[in-house]
């Protein structure tokens, strides 16, 4: 058995296509539903918000989708990411198991989010496209498009979650230098946005509400605006599956096969980037690996959301998806892991979920904390509270496995660093972080508002 820690791909062994879920599926997806009409909704509609290149893999059965050239050329300023034997980790917990993860957080903003903004930037600028809206919650979104609208020329205006633009400033100044504008959402420049303060001059702002008023932004722009969404829908999950198809790829160097793969999920998308691929090969060849997504207590929409109908943002103005979800008015505990508190989940995650091919599981703030302080001591890479949550699960399969004195092959997404989540880190380390569980009356109240449909 070798000793190496890194392995890594060269520009040649980039993804040349994406992996399309949807002609795997077994089980068909759901309409999409106008929120208005609650009838399937047309191209016609949402070309207001998305060009057709992304309205076509929306909807696309094609298993392989090929990566344009000037994305591919973009993507090169940092993929292939290494993949990362996880030694000093292992030698840490004293586990037989073997510890791989998945480094997303080499991307120019630090995360995975750019693979998706890059791809949705270029589709954009290809159809004329001259300016995008989007929300960000950490701000890692925000980042990425921020970055990818500059690399071609598009302009940005980004509806950031309030609590998250207090807590993390310096995500803003960010966005600021790629040349976006940054809003404190709910702001006053939507109707949406108006409405909200004035029934919560201190509304925390949420995910939900900032995807209102970007939406609401580029719907009535007449055209002159884009909307760009960073995690959910299907296409932005597909422009993920970089990180899984490299992944086993670098496995295969590894000449191991992970046991488990296991992501974070906010929206679905870091997750089905890395497990989507491992799926295909469960789906399509009987391999037996588990897929594991893990959510915040704070925002439990695998395991204690309602598989339904519902609005993809507040103001339910956004398509009706069938998804996960803890109801559209959803306003989350301020947890550190602003990405990760979403009321809903991507409709093909869920339908996943629902099959049975991937299990899920929540964890709280001060145990997700106590991981990633416990990975960045063994690894020496701070990461993002969001892919922490991913550790902490695979640290506790690690510990399982020294328990049962098995060589389990763990792999993880470590979908971003938290070199700007260090405030986090201060109230964890001064004992400030507490503990939320969204309590389960809140998730019955939500439910009597789904849509009727
Ligand atoms: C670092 C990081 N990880 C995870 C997420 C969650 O999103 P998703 O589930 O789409 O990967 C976010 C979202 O902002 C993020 O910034």
């Amino acid at each position: 058995m070798s000793d190496t820690v890194r392995f890594l791909l060269g520009e040649s062994d980039l993804p040349s296509a994406w992996y399309n879920i949807n002609a795997d599926m077994p089980v068909a997806p759901a309409p999409v539903l106008h929120p208005g009409t609650h009838e399937p909704v047309t191209p016609d509609f949402l070309s207001a918000l998305f060009p057709m290149a992304l309205i076509a893999q929306e909807v696309s059965t094609e298993r392989y989708i090929e990566i344009p050239d000037e994305v591919r050329e973009i993507y090169k300023l940092w993929r292939p990411t290494p993949l990362v034997r996880a030694r000093r980790l292992e030698q840490a917990l004293g586990t037989p198991a073997h510890i791989y993860y998945k480094y997303e957080g080499v991307s120019p903003t630090g995360s995975h989010k750019p693979n998706t903004a890059v791809a949705q930037a270029f589709y954009n600028r290809d159809s004329g496209t001259k300016a995008l809206t989007t929300e960000t919650g950490a701000g890692q979104w925000g980042s990425a498009l921020a970055f990818a609208s500059n690399v071609f020329g598009l302009e940005l205006e980004v509806y950031m979650v309030r609590v998250s633009f207090e807590q993390k400033p310096y995500r803003r100044v960010a966005m600021e230098t790629f040349g976006a504008q940054v809003f404190a959402s709910p702001t006053d420049r939507t109707a949406y946005g108006r409405s909200v303060r004035e029934a919560d001059p201190d509304s925390p702002g949420s995910l939900g509400i900032a995807i209102s008023e970007a939406v609401e932004v580029a719907a009535t722009s007449h055209g002159a605006k884009k909307y760009s969404l960073g995690s959910v829908l299907n296409h932005v999950l597909l422009h993920q599956t970089v990180i899984g198809e490299e992944a086993l790829k670098q496995m295969d160097l590894a000449q191991e096969y992970p046991d488990v793969v296991i992501g974070c999920v906010g929206g679905g998308s870091n997750f089905a980037g890395i497990a989507y691929p491992f799926l295909r090969q469960k789906i399509r060849e009987g391999r037996s690996t588990r897929i594991v997504a893990v959510e915040p207590t704070a925002a439990p929409t695998l395991t204690k959301g309602r598989y339904a109908f519902d609005y993809g943002d507040t103001a339910r103005m956004a398509p009706i998806v069938k998804m996960h979800t803890l109801g559209h008015d959803f306003v989350p505990a301020p947890i550190h892991a602003g990405g990760l508190r979403y009321h809903g989940m991507a409709p093909g995650v869920s339908a996943l979920y629902d099959a049975g091919l991937i299990e899920a599981t929540a964890v709280p703030q001060l145990a997700t904390f106590d991981a990633a302080v416990t990975f960045a001591r063994a690894e020496g890479i701070i990461p993002a509270p969001e892919p922490s949550h991913a550790i902490r699960v695979a640290i506790d399969e690690a510990l399982a496995a020294k328990e049962a004195s098995e060589e389990r092959v763990i792999l993880f997404n470590l979908c971003g660093h938290g070199h700007f989540d260090l405030a986090s880190y201060e109230a964890y380390l001064r004992g400030q972080l507490v503990d939320y569980e969204y309590p389960a009356e809140a998730i019955d109240r939500a439910m009597a508002a789904l849509p009727d449909v």
